[in-house]
């Protein structure tokens, strides 16, 4: 039964004060309850309540028969409530221990843990679960002393002290209304570290992160990062920090990456803990990234929430785009952009193309954990972004502004969002708003004609977008397009349009906003190369019409960096298709040296920027190529053509590339910042290109940086080059890394990912032993993703085995792991979704699959929603 955006109601009840009161056991832990209500419209007084056992129901202190409520498997309701105020009391209880979910509240290593967005705290006690019912709590936790010596909550810690019997308690005030998808219990034999910010108006914030006893060493640049992401919300945002403590734990078992609880951020243990020797520079870039965009929903979430799990891009659209923006101003502008588009494309392309397609605002679901999805976060930041765009930074800021002026502490939805932004920024989102209700991924054709007479050049644009899933028609969309004109000595023209009266800017936003529009430049002295989507500056996708030498021309000369970058994909993906074509047709491909002439210029070069060359550099993934193909995708040939072409440039430029290896090396001790790490991006590229030169010294070099890296970025980039390579050499490398690195569990998930993702014959074998080896569990999500989502997501070649082998694989997972914990299961399943893309005899393994997945017995909703709706 899917629940749809159009039949939402304001909630019944208001909930002013919640009161708790919470006896920590692994089998049985009590929790009482009071809730200080109120009635606000019709409706009976019916309360969320999952795997609870009800044990009392009071009204204004009285005790409740059996015949006043009914209880189900997912409510409590309550049959005549006082006119006015009145105070519900429920005593419950909840089993943490046998709870594998991961949502609701947890027992992770010895740790009481809570993750309750969307719908866990149904999991905890009775209660109105729905985001627009807010209010102040108050949290008392009670606890063996020795075995869980802190307890923690949101807020401010009020009271504390000790009880009989061996117990502590100790008592946290929340003074901001919040839904109860931001509560959060922690407790444990826990450690932490302290530090303290110094807010813009002057206050002390007492900063703190907790880990397991040991850990304490490895959160020097979680807190860090936890600093500058303060100050930079701030002064980019001039949000300020608004309680005395700031709280992070970090537990090993957790079903995504992190969560913005008030006060008490909960994360993955793998976006905290980092220590040169054990975090890869990629590792160092995440948790930066992830600390900042979980501090940065205090007010793009927790201040402001979302009125219904429909409005989620609310706060995660907007917050992903804010710290898309810090990294940025923490990091390199370009490269980081290079990586968000790259993130886009790879999950949310396929996503809005494929049985799956969804509105960045949904407007119906199954399973609302389902929908925290590449499409409302990755889009939904390209749609804040597009704004950003149309108005610039200033009146962005206003409409900004304006929109913590009016909506602070409130719950709110998308059309409140772009109202504010509309009256602060000025600017008029009437057809913008079409984004957020239409899926697909449009696509804009362009064409440019130069007129050498007049002197004009002229740009025709226009837009279509696909069927998806309930969506036969679209409306246009506003589409914003930069647009820069590059003249043969490379340099930007100054722009002027038609009806204007002298050249401005070198580049221009235009605004494509019907089906066709056209444009025409004047006193353009030479036929330019059209530099468009500059920034990537609408999630589109856009075809040129550029010739080759067009490509080469702008991959060399384009002055806006994220253009550079996609000529060179785009040449090297054209050259890609093509010998892809020619293994299927048994023809011959064009020959194309462009991308290897470029690699030689780029590292030859007086200056560069590494991190930029690192990314120009590489070519497009085994996965983009298939997308691109779209049809009857031949992996084998895919693999091959890529094979070869990475082959041919290393023996092209093999001498250049070995020259860049040695200059790129990192002298001195290990700095995780972007300057660094942006050198050994580069050089770990020029290894992997090596690797596959004629000779063996990309073995060799890789074999001798793998036993001398004295930091995990470049230990890892060896062992991923030896595991791709069959022999001895291979096998010793990955058991002395296992043997080095056995009882630290998250570098034993990067063990499991390199193997997973490996390319050799003997591949999903070697996955299937390592489901049974010590380092692997199904019971904890982070290896459940290190080996078995890698190989099915990540592992083109050997998930779609001719055979149908991997998939029949995957399958048994998913339902193995849908008993324990759904959510996971769910995403694993996503894994099937691109089936129409293969020829007929993959698709029809993988619709076998998927129909025995949909075909089994108690399969959960997770589950069940995605795998019929890949099917449909
Ligand atoms: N709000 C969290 C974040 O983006 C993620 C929560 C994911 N929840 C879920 N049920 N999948 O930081
Ligand atoms: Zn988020």
């Amino acid at each position: 039964r899917p629940i749809r955006l159009k039949d939402y109601t304001p909630p019944a009840f208001a909930i002013d004060e919640v009161n708790l009161d919470i006896e920590l056991d692994p089998k049985a832990t009590k929790v009482h309850s009071r809730l200080s209500m109120r009635r606000m419209g019709d409706g009976p007084l019916r309360l969320d309540g999952e795997k609870l056992k009800l044990l009392e129901v009071r009204i204004d202190g009285e005790k409740l028969g059996a015949n006043r409520y009914s209880v189900d498997g997912e409510h409590l309701t309550i049959f005549e409530v006082p006119e006015g105020d009145f105070t519900l009391e429920t005593v419950t209880s909840c089993a943490p221990v046998e709870n594998t979910a991961l949502t609701g509240l947890y027992l992770s290593s010895d740790i009481y843990c809570t993750q309750c967005e969307a719908e866990g705290f149904r999991r905890i006690t009775y209660y109105l679960d729905r985001p627009d019912v807010m209010s102040v709590f108050r949290t008392r936790i009670v606890a063996d002393e020795k075995k869980v010596p802190v307890l923690l909550s949101n807020g401010n810690p009020v009271a504390s002290g000790k009880l009989k019997g061996g117990k502590h308690f100790v008592e946290w005030h929340d003074p901001f209304r919040k839904p109860a998808y931001l509560f959060a219990l922690v407790a444990g034999d826990l450690a932490h570290v302290e530090d303290k910010f110094t807010t813009m108006s002057g206050r002390e914030v007492t900063l703190r992160i907790f880990v397991e006893k040991g850990n304490e060493d490895r959160c020097d640049y979680a807190m860090g990062a936890l600093k500058r992401a303060m100050k930079w919300d701030e002064e980019a945002f001039g949000r300020e920090y608004d309680l005395d403590i700031f709280m992070i734990v970090a537990v090993s078992a957790f079903n995504m990456g992190a969560m913005e609880n008030k006060g008490l951020n909960v994360f993955n243990d793998k976006y905290i803990l980092a220590l040169p020797d054990t975090a890869t520079d990629a590792d160092y870039a995440a948790i930066e990234a992830i600390i900042a965009h979980e501090y940065f929903h205090n007010w793009t979430g927790n201040r402001i929430t979302c009125r219904d799990w429909f409005q989620l891009c609310l706060k995660e659209g907007l917050t992903v785009f804010r710290d898309q923006e810090f990294t940025g101003d923490m990091r390199s502008r370009p490269v980081k952009r290079i990586s968000d588009v790259r993130l886009l494309r790879a999950h949310q392309f396929p996503e809005d193309g494929g049985p799956l397609a969804h509105p960045v605002r949904p407007d119906s679901y199954i399973e609302i954990n389902n929908f925290y999805t590449a499409t409302v976060y990755e889009k939904g930041a390209e749609l804040c972004r597009m704004i950003h765009t149309m108005v610039g930074p200033k009146r962005f800021r206003k409409g900004m502004d304006l929109y913590f002026e009016r909506h602070d502490g409130e719950a709110a939805t998308v059309e409140n969002f772009l109202d504010a932004l509309s009256d602060g920024a000025k600017i008029d989102l009437t057809q913008f708003k079409r984004w957020y209700s239409q899926s697909g991924t449009p696509e804009v054709l362009a064409s440019g004609r130069y007129d050498a007479a007049r002197k004009t050049y002229t740009l025709k644009m226009s837009q279509v977008c696909a069927p998806t899933p309930g969506q036969p028609m679209k409306e246009p969309y506003h589409i914003p397009v930069a647009v820069g004109l590059v003249g043969a000595n490379g340099r930007d023209m100054k722009l002027q349009l038609d009806g204007e009266e002298k050249p401005g800017a070198t580049t221009r936003v235009l605004h494509l906003t019907e089906r066709e529009g056209t444009w025409r430049f004047r006193n353009v002295t030479e036929k330019p190369v059209p530099s468009l989507l500059r920034g990537f500056t609408a999630p589109v996708k856009l075809n040129a019409h550029l010739k080759e030498r067009d490509l080469v021309f702008l991959m060399r000369h384009d002055s806006d960096s994220f253009n550079r970058w996609e000529a060179a994909q785009r040449y090297a993906t054209g050259l890609l298709l093509s010998m892809v074509e020619a293994r299927a047709s048994g023809g011959t491909a064009r020959k194309g040296t462009g991308f290897g002439e470029m690699i030689r210029d780029l590292l030859t070069a007086k200056k560069i920027d590494p991190d930029f060359v690192a990314q120009i550099i590489a070519l497009p993934s085994e996965q983009t190529l298939a997308q691109m193909i779209g049809r009857d995708v031949d992996v084998d040939a895919i693999h091959g053509a890529r094979e070869e072409l990475r082959a041919s440039i290393a023996a092209q430029t093999k001498d250049e590339l070995l020259s860049a290896y040695e200059r790129m090396k990192v002298d001195g001790p290990y700095r995780p910042e972007a300057e660094d790490a942006g050198r050994r991006a580069l050089r770990n590229v020029c290894l992997s290109y090596l690797a596959v030169a004629p000779g063996k010294d990309g073995a060799a070099l890789a074999a001798a940086q793998f036993r001398e890296a004295d930091n995990m970025t470049d230990s890892i980039a060896a062992l991923t080059v030896l595991a791709n390579i069959e022999g001895p050499e291979r096998i010793a490398a990955l058991d002395a890394f296992y043997k080095r690195w056995q009882k630290n569990h998250l570098v034993m998930d990067k063990w499991l990912a390199i193997q997973a993702t490996s390319a050799l014959p003997g591949t999903l074998d070697e996955v299937k032993r390592l489901t049974q080896h010590p380092a692997f569990t199904m019971k904890n999500p982070n290896k459940v993703r290190a080996l078995i989502t890698s190989f099915a997501s990540m592992n083109q070649l050997h998930f779609h085995d001719a055979k149908g082998a991997g998939y029949a694989f995957v399958a048994d997972k998913v339902l193995e792991l849908d008993k324990l914990n759904p959510q996971v299961a769910a995403r694993l399943t996503g894994a099937f979704r691109s089936w129409r893309q293969f020829g007929p005899k993959r698709r029809k393994l993988m619709v076998k699959e998927l129909k025995r997945i949909a075909g089994t017995e108690g399969l959960s909703r997770d589950v069940y929603e995605i795998a019929t709706k890949t099917l449909a």
